[in-house]
């Protein structure tokens, strides 16, 4: 049984992408400082291992801190050792992922993602440990004109969140080229991901105000929020509105099991820049009109001025995704509002 360490592993991804993990046999180390996540969602993470299998419980080791304490993340490659079980894969989700909070606060941004980072790689590295997920983000490419974006499109981020994940696949990428023999580096460059595990048991659970439309809408549909602002119905569009790329959590969470073991079957070192999105746009009023039919709710809605920073259309071209890890996103968008939904619905009675 292979042991990978996650990071950020209580958060919205790492969650699913740990239930996953767990799923397919691994044995799994979390690391989470709680920043954004909380204790009693992580009981909800082991409420569902229960309810799958409750073997996979054994499996599954939580470590609370932060990532930019070297001794903290050695003492956890220095356990696994010692237990004759090497930390062999590293998927890497904790950092801080607002777009506006960037923009009002960068230092904690470079400060947590960077640094973040740079002492995950030291530490791998002293542990001889070289084979690394890294969440990356469509954010770092900007503004893009071409209708589909794939990965040699433009690294053109327009804000200090975006700026600090282009940097850190910059960093990536010196790392690999410092010894070609030695890394295998993919930088998953996440679309937009909605929905929740189809079980309503874990979802995503932002502390405070959510940016993001789809915990909006949620939060529209069970009254927290009177009504949703669209920004922009004038947008060069079928509908006016913004066009997105919407991926089920699922389906990303599968891209990074399929990345995982994409570098743990082939063992030579490799470097990566992979779109994980569905490639079929979704405009933000197709979205909503999804969710009410699905759910048989209302979310009241209205359109005000367009936001800035915001452009009208990022799809992914997922064509090097597929072929590369033979991964297919499979749900549709009723999906999505569905699972969301059903999470969204519980989450009073669970945090
Ligand atoms: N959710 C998205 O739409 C999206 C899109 C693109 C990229 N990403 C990236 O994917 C990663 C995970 O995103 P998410 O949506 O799960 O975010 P999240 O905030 O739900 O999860 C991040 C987790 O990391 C933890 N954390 C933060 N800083 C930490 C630190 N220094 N040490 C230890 N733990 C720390 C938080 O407590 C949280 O549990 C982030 O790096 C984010 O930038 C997310």
């Amino acid at each position: 049984m292979k042991k990978i360490l996650i990071t950020g592993g209580v958060g919205f991804i790492g969650s699913h992408v740990t239930i996953s993990l767990l799923e397919k046999n691994y044995d799994v180390v979390i690391i989470d400082s709680f920043l954004n996540s909380s204790k009693s969602f992580y009981l909800r993470m082991i409420e569902l291992i229960n309810s799958i299998n409750p073997l996979f419980k054994k499996n599954l080791h939580l470590y609370e801190g932060d990532i930019r304490n070297s001794h903290f993340l050695e003492k956890i490659f220095l356990d696994a050792k010692k237990e004759n079980k090497l930390i062999e894969g590293v998927i890497h989700l904790a950092g801080l992922k607002s777009v506006k909070e960037s923009v009002n606060f960068p230092l904690n941004y470079w400060n947590c993602n960077l640094i973040g980072a740079i002492r995950l790689l030291e530490a791998m590295d002293k542990f001889n440990c070289h084979c690394l997920i890294f969440s990356s983000s469509a954010t770092i490419y900007g503004k893009n004109q071409n209708l589909l974006i794939n990965e040699i499109s433009n690294i053109n981020p327009i804000n200090p969140y975006g700026f600090t994940k282009a940097t850190i696949e910059f960093m990536l990428q010196n790392l690999f080229e410092s010894d070609k023999q030695k890394w295998q580096i993919a930088n998953l460059r996440y679309f937009n991901p909605i929905g929740a595990h189809s079980s309503g048991l874990i979802g995503e659970n932002p502390k405070g105000m959510p940016n993001n439309v789809f915990p909006l809408i949620n939060k529209v549909a069970s009254r927290e929020i009177k009504k949703l602002k669209i920004f922009g119905n004038d947008w060069n569009t079928n509908d006016g509105t913004c066009i997105r790329d919407f991926i089920h959590i699922m389906d990303l969470a599968d891209g990074h099991i399929m990345a995982l073991e994409y570098f743990l079957n082939m063992k030579n070192s490799k470097f990566l820049n992979l779109n994980l999105g569905t490639g079929k746009p979704t405009s933000v009023l197709e979205l909503v009109k999804t969710f009410q039919k699905i759910n048989n709710v209302e979310v009241p809605y209205d359109f005000v001025n367009r936001r800035e920073g915001d452009v009208d259309r990022i799809v992914a071209d997922n064509e090097l995704a597929k072929k590369t890890l033979n991964w297919e996103p499979k749900r549709k968008i009723s999906d999505m509002c569905s699972d969301g939904w059903k999470w969204h619905s519980n989450i009073k009675n669970f945090c």
